[in-house]
Formats: structure tokens, sequence, C-alpha cells
């Protein structure tokens, strides 16, 4: 492997312009397309970047004439298995923007495709990357409420989105609620089991398809998780990462989002109520994998370099998508559903 990648980027809208900056400031990466079926949105994203790199609609070719190492696609979710598909049979590691795919049997593809060629593919779950969230799956591993036995989430966001989210079937849950249930995953350590879930449009939604839903899942080590989350939710909305209480056997820990955690740990038990003691959640370590977008895109592109694998590879973020297509099932059937992935 050389030690600097070339890479191309596909799909040049909104989310591209993080993509752009960071691989702008990466001294192993130099982007030598842009690729949108939009020529001046592609037009645009090569402008911000600078250098001549090629602008280009159609992907087959870009890939012909530049022959990159890595495909970075920020296209929308239903253009992600063909993209993936494509830049992996011409040779390229690829980092996709979330969700995997659309579909499970897609999901499938894609992870069977990196499988075959050799190649890498991982998704951005920039979340992951969140160093409040790094801190408290370190609290939780360092045992300090015990053993954990319940998660629950609350998303309430009132999102005025232009462009396909306002069309898009199951919006909630497969463009957002995929990097809650992913936290969720990475917070309980635990794959999910089955799931339980109501979906619907609340009266005033300004979205063409149900942008509310509340999830019970049932968790490895039989802890339970739940989500409850709106997109067309006004008034008192909660950070993009949700508000999380945590359980324990011995405590429990509540998480804004943010920066803000309270704890509290038993000190003693035997009376009708147990006495409990503040607990502190641990520092954040800047040797963490840390920095949303720019950590996660800085750390595929080492993996790439190096041989190692990323943490969101396609075959562990299948469990993360399972979780999404298991709820909208659930909704569907109105029953509750075994996960499989
Ligand atoms: N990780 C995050 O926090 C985060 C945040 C926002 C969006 N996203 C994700 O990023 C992706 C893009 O979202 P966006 O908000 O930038 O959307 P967008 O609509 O602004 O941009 C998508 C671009 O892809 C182009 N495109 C569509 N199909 C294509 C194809 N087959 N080939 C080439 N170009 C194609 C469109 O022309 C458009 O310019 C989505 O998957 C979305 O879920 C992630």
């Amino acid at each position: 492997m050389p030690d600097r990648l070339r890479g191309l980027l596909v799909g040049c809208g909104g989310m591209s312009r993080r993509w752009t900056e960071v691989s702008r400031s990466l001294s192993d990466l130099d982007l030598l397309a842009f690729v949108d079926l939009d020529e001046s949105a592609a037009q645009a994203r090569a402008a911000d970047y600078g250098g001549t790199p090629l602008v280009s609609t159609d992907l087959t070719e870009a890939l012909r004439q530049t022959q990159p190492d890595v495909v970075f696609d920020c296209t929308i979710p239903d253009a992600h298995t063909a993209v993936t598909l494509e830049a992996l049979s011409s040779g390229c590691h690829v980092l996709g923007e979330k969700p995997l795919a659309t579909s499970m049997a897609d999901a499938r593809k894609a992870v069977d495709a990196a499988e075959a060629t050799g190649l890498t593919y991982a998704v951005i779950q920039n979340r992951r990357y969140d160093p409040n969230i790094r801190r408290l799956r370190r609290t939780l591993n360092n045992g300090s409420i015990g053993p954990l036995t319940t998660v629950n989430s609350d998303f309430y966001i009132g999102a005025h989105f232009d462009g396909f989210r306002n069309h898009m079937p199951h919006v909630l849950l497969l463009d957002m609620a995929i990097h809650t249930f992913d936290a969720a995953r990475f917070i309980t350590g635990a794959d999910p089991v089955s799931v339980f879930c109501k979906e619907w449009n609340p009266s005033g939604s300004w979205y063409d398809r149900d942008a509310s839903a509340v999830a019970v899942f049932e968790m490895t080590g039989g802890i339970v998780y739940t989500y409850r989350g709106s997109w067309c939710s006004e008034g008192l909305n909660t950070t993009w990462e949700c508000d999380w209480r945590m359980i324990g056997q011995d405590g429990s820990i509540t998480w804004d989002g943010a920066d803000r955690f309270e704890g509290e740990a038993i000190t003693a038990r035997g009376e009708f109520r147990s006495e409990g003691a503040p607990i502190e959640v641990s520092p954040e370590d800047t040797a963490d994998r840390i920095g949303g977008h720019e950590g996660l895109i800085q750390d595929f592109v080492e993996c790439v370099l190096t041989g190692r694998t990323p943490e969101t590879v396609c075959s562990d973020n299948i469990k993360s998508l399972a979780m999404v297509f298991g709820a909208i099932e659930s909704a569907e059937k109105c029953r509750p559903i075994d996960i499989h992935w």
C-alpha cells in the first residue's frame, strides 16, 4: 500500500462539505475527483477542495480515469448500495455516509461484496466518535453502576428539512435513529435480539411519512433498550445525540447527549430505598477515537494504509441497521420481531 491515498468523492450535497474540509486537512490523502449527478454540485465541492480535481457526473468514467484507492460516498441513502458495489468492483475501499443501505438485502450484498473483494467498506457513524459517549462507555466499563440492565433514549427535534427527507418512508428510523441505535449498541456493548415498535406521523407533521416512533429492544445479556423519537416535535428539543438514562444493578447515569452527566451509585442497601452517592464520569481521553467526521475519516485512511479494521466496518455496522429494519418491520406488522443480520 502507498503512503498516500488517492480518493474520489461521490455525492456533492450538503454533507459532503464537511468531508471535503476534513479531506483537505489530511496529509496522506489526495482527492482526485468529485462526482455528482448534478454537475454544478460537483464543481462547487471541487472548488472548495482546491487544485484541479476531475469533475464528473459519471462515476464509472471518473473511476476509470482517476483509479482511486478509496471512494467516499456522500450520496443519498437510495444510491449507497449501487455506488458501493461499483466502487468495490473497481478495487476501491469505501467509506460511506450512513445508512449502510436502505434494505437488509442491499446491506448484505454490500457486506458480501466487501468480503469477496477483500476490500474495506466502513460507514460513517460519527456519533460514536463523540468524546462524551466515549467517556460514558469508559465509565460503564469501569463497573461504576454494575452490570447494565436498562437503557433509555429520547430524541425530540423539530427539524424542518428541505429535500429527500420530506418524502422518505420511515424517515426518522432510517435516516436518524440509525445513529441512536448504533450508539445504543456502543453504550451497552450488546447486540440486538428482538424489537417491538410503533411508528406514526403525528397530526400537523410537515413530513409525508412517519416521523415519530417508539421502540423497545431486547439486547443480548438481557438488557432492555427503549427508544422514543420524533423529527416533528416542536419545543424542548433534545440534543441530536438524545437524552439517555443508563440503569445498572448498582446505580444509574443520565446523559443529555452533550457534556452534562449525572451519576449515582449505591452505597448501602437494606432500607425501603438504598442509599447512594454521586459518581464522576471518566474524563475525556484525547487518545481515544474521537472527533466526529474528522476522527472517523482520519481513522479510515489510517486503517486502509495499515490494514487495520475500522470500528464501523460494514460487517459490524449491519447489526445497527438490523435494529432499524427490525423496528420498521415490527411497526408494519404490529408485533415483536426477532432481529437477524
Ligand atoms: N452523519 C451525519 O451526521 C449525516 C448528516 C446529514 C446527512 N448524512 C447522510 O449523508 C448523505 C447525504 O446527505 P445530504 O444531506 O448531503 O444530501 P443532499 O441531498 O444534500 O446531497 C446528496 C447529493 O448526492 C447526489 N446524488 C444522488 N444520487 C447520486 C448518484 N447515484 N451518483 C452521484 N451523486 C448522487 C445528489 O445529486 C446530491 O447532490 C445521506 O446518506 C445522509 O443520510 C449524514
